[in-house]
C-alpha cells in the first residue's frame, strides 16, 4: 500500500488545558476516509520522525487532533498557527470494530479519551462512556462526549469531580448486558478492563500505544507481543493495530519463543 503524505490547513486551535491542544485539520479527501480508532503521522518541523496523534473526531472535511505536550515534537506542533499547513500522513491503522445498534462501552483513560469521541459518536444512544482522569483541571472534552453519547461518567483519581476512584468501579455497573467494549488508556487500566471483560464475557477491544518510526509497517519499531492461537508472535501496533483484541494482547508479558537452533553434527 502507498501512502501520500498530504497537507492540512490548520482551519482552528484550542487550548483545553495547559499542556493540551485541540487542533482541526481541513484534508476533505482524508476526512472522507478516517474511521475511529485510526491515527496520523504528523511531520515536526526539523524532526525527522513524524509523531503518530489518533484521530479524536472528523467533522465534514475536518479531521480534529487532541494532544498532550510530552517533549520536544508535541511542543513544536502546539506552535503552529492557525492558516499554517500541518503536513500528515493518514488515516492509519485499523480502528475499532462497531456497530451503531450494539450497547457498546466507549473507555478512555488521560490522553487516550480523544480516540474514543468519534469512536462513541457511531453507537450515538447506544454509547455508554467512562473516562477517567486524575483530577478535575485534567478532564477534557466533556461537553463533546455529552452530545455524542447516550451516557457519560467521569471519573477522577482524587475524587475532586465525578466519581472518586477508577474507570473499572462504574464499569463494574453497566458490563452487565453490553455487547461490546472499546478502551484506550494506560497498560495498567487497559489490563484490568481485559480481565473484566473476560469475566463478562463481553468482548472488548483496546487501543494500544507504542514508540513508533515509520508508522506504516515498514521498520519493526513498534512491535507488540500478541497470542495466535498457543502461539505468542509479534505484530506491529502501528499496521496491524492501534487496536487489538485484548483477548490477543499478552498482559502478562509472554514473548515469542525463539527459532529452535539446529544442532550441527
Ligand atoms: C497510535 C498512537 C496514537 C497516539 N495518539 C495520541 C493522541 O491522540 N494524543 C496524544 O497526546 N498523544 C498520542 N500518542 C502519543 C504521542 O505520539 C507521543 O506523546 C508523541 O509522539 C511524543 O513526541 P514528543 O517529541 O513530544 O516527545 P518525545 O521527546 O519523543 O518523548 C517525550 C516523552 O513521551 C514518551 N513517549 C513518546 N512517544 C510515546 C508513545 N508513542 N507512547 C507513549 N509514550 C511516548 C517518551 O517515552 C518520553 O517520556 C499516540 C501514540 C501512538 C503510538
Ligand atoms: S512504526 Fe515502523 S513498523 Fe510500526
Amino acid at each position: 500500500m502507498k501512502y501520500d503524505a498530504q497537507d492540512c490547513e490548520l482551519v482552528e486551535k484550542y487550548q483545553l488545558t495547559p499542556t493540551i491542544y485541540d487542533f482541526r485539520l481541513r484534508n476533505p479527501a482524508l476526512a472522507a476516509l478516517t474511521k475511529p480508532g485510526q491515527f496520523v503521522q504528523v511531520l515536526v518541523p526539523s524532526k525527522t520522525l513524524r509523531r503518530p496523534i489518533s484521530v479524536c473526531d472528523v467533522e465534514g472535511d475536518v479531521i480534529r487532533l487532541v494532544f498532550e505536550v510530552r517533549g520536544e515534537g508535541t511542543a513544536l506542533m502546539a506552535q503552529t498557527r492557525v492558516g499554517e499547513t500541518v503536513n500528515i500522513i493518514a488515516p492509519l491503522g485499523h480502528g475499532f470494530t462497531l456497530h451503531p445498534n450494539e450497547k457498546t462501552i466507549f473507555i478512555g483513560g488521560g490522553i487516550g479519551v480523544p480516540p474514543m469521541l468519534y469512536s462513541a459518536k457511531q453507537c450515538g444512544s447506544n454509547a455508554i462512556v467512562i473516562n477517567g482522569f486524575r483530577h478535575k483541571e485534567a478532564v477534557i472534552l466533556e461537553e463533546d462526549f455529552r452530545q455524542a453519547a447516550g451516557r457519560v461518567i467521569i471519573t477522577t483519581d482524587d475524587g475532586s469531580y465525578g466519581i472518586h476512584g477508577f474507570v473499572t468501579q462504574p464499569l463494574a455497573e453497566v458490563i452487565e448486558g453490553a455487547d461490546r467494549i472499546c478502551a484506550c488508556g494506560p497498560t495498567p487500566m487497559l489490563r484490568n478492563i481485559a480481565k473484566m471483560a473476560q469475566q463478562y464475557g463481553v468482548p472488548c477491544e483496546v487501543s494500544l500505544e507504542q514508540r513508533m518510526a515509520c508508522g506504516v509497517g515498514a521498520c519493526l519499531g513498534c512491535a507488540v507481543a500478541v497470542k495466535d492461537g498457543d502461539r505468542v508472535v509479534y505484530r506491529h501496533v502501528c499496521k496491524d493495530g492501534p487496536v487489538f483484541s485484548s483477548e490477543a494482547v499478552a498482559w502478562d508479558g509472554e514473548k515469542p519463543q525463539p527459532p529452535a537452533v539446529k544442532k550441527e553434527g
